[in-house]
């Protein structure tokens, strides 16, 4: 793969004690990257992956001397930090994602004054129009469907106003800005319980939950034939790194183009797991766009590349995980 820069040069991911930063963290390292900074707000043990060959730092990224000393001497930054999660964080949650905006603007002054050569932005398939949203048989999005604006509110509306910041730091001070917008990332060490799961782990998790204890019913937000594509991680680091050393200026779409509907994904789960539930459906929960999808013209003609991992393989894995979690939780409880 090209390289966005060489790698004995440093290299910084923010939001490095998530699931998408902890996955960059380790795939960096793991492919000869010798100086790879990590910071994230959270204290350490609550960290999804950490590796100690890194410079693990904790930091609050809305100030910008935390920025500063971040992205000092950084050749290279991914700045994947955001206060964020699926639809039952960011329904409720709008001013919490909104003030993420910080982090964008002082990592992007940061990254800027530190003379950093490459900045990578995680923007997110909520900048899209909720018109072109509104029918489950939805027609794939594609980069211009964001104009005219009409993003998901709060979270949306922040990953929008941070793209058009990138492109301008770009423009006016020659930082080599690039944006993905990533269409829900699914795998394993995510986010699988505590308010800020999406529907797939929230699916894997509810489904163990129903097999273990023999009650063989489940909890569906919404009709269930509202429709979304899942992106495997590993699909996510890929396209994130080939992003970042590519001369795509504008943002792109990095998502998944399997469309199904939520109903679908069940099914997947239930295959996975052996087992078929009685279906209910929460019909007053948070339930986001009616429906959406990837358009990855764009991304195949830019990077002659696509995510292209099946959902039903991508599952298998992350159902194998969330049930270790829960085994392993439960045996701490009852130890
Ligand atoms: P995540 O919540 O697992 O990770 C984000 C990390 O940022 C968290 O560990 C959090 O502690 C950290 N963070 C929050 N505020 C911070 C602060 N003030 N200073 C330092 N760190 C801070 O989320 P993720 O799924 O890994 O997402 C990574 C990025 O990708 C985010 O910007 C997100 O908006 C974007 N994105 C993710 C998805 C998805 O489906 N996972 C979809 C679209 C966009
Ligand atoms: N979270 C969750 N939990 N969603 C469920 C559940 C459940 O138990 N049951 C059904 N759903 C439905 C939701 O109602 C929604 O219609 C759909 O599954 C997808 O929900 P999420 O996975 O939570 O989020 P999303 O796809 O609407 O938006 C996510 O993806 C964006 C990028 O594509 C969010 O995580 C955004 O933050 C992200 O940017």
């Amino acid at each position: 793969m090209n390289e966005a820069v060489s790698k004995d040069r440093l290299v910084l991911v923010t939001g490095a004690g998530g699931f998408i930063g902890g996955h960059l963290v380790g795939d960096l390292l793991r492919d000869g990257y010798t100086r790879v900074r990590a910071v994230d707000i959270k204290p350490f043990e609550e960290w999804y992956q950490r590796f100690p060959e890194a410079d693990n730092r904790q930091l609050d990224l809305r100030e910008l001397p935390a920025c500063r000393a971040a992205a000092e001497d950084a050749a290279a930054v991914f700045n994947l930090a955001a206060d964020m999660g699926g639809m039952g964080f960011i329904e409720t949650h709008k001013a919490a994602c909104m003030l993420s905006v910080l982090i964008s603007t002082h990592m992007l002054m940061a990254a800027r004054d530190a003379g950093t050569e490459r900045f990578f932005y995680s923007s997110s398939a909520c900048v899209y129009a909720a018109d072109k949203q509104t029918d489950a048989h939805v027609t794939a999005l594609k980069e211009s469907d964001a104009y005219p604006a009409m993003p998901e509110d709060g979270y949306g509306w922040e990953k929008l106003f941070s793209e058009r910041l990138c492109r301008h730091f770009r423009e006016d001070y020659g930082l080599a800005t690039r944006v993905a917008r990533f269409h829900n990332v699914y795998g394993p060490e995510g986010t699988w319980d505590g308010g800020r799961e999406k529907a797939p782990a929230a699916i894997c998790r509810k489904v163990i939950e129903a097999k273990a204890s023999g009650r063989h019913d489940i909890e569906i937000w919404g009709d269930g034939a509202q429709t979304r594509s899942f992106m495997y991680i590993d699909d996510c680091l890929y396209g994130t790194r080939r992003l970042l050393a590519s001369d795509v200026t504008e943002p792109l779409n990095i998502g998944s183009d399997q469309l199904v509907t939520i109903n679908e994904l069940v099914s997947i789960v239930e295959a996975i797991a052996g087992i078929t539930l009685k279906r209910h459906y929460k019909l007053d929960a948070p339930k986001g766009v009616r429906g959406r999808n990837s358009d990855n013209t764009l991304i195949k003609e830019k990077l002659g590349w696509a995510p292209s991992i099946r959902l039903e393989d991508g599952m298998e894995k992350t159902y194998r995980w969330i049930h270790d979690q829960m085994a392993a939780r439960q045996k701490g409880a009852a130890e």
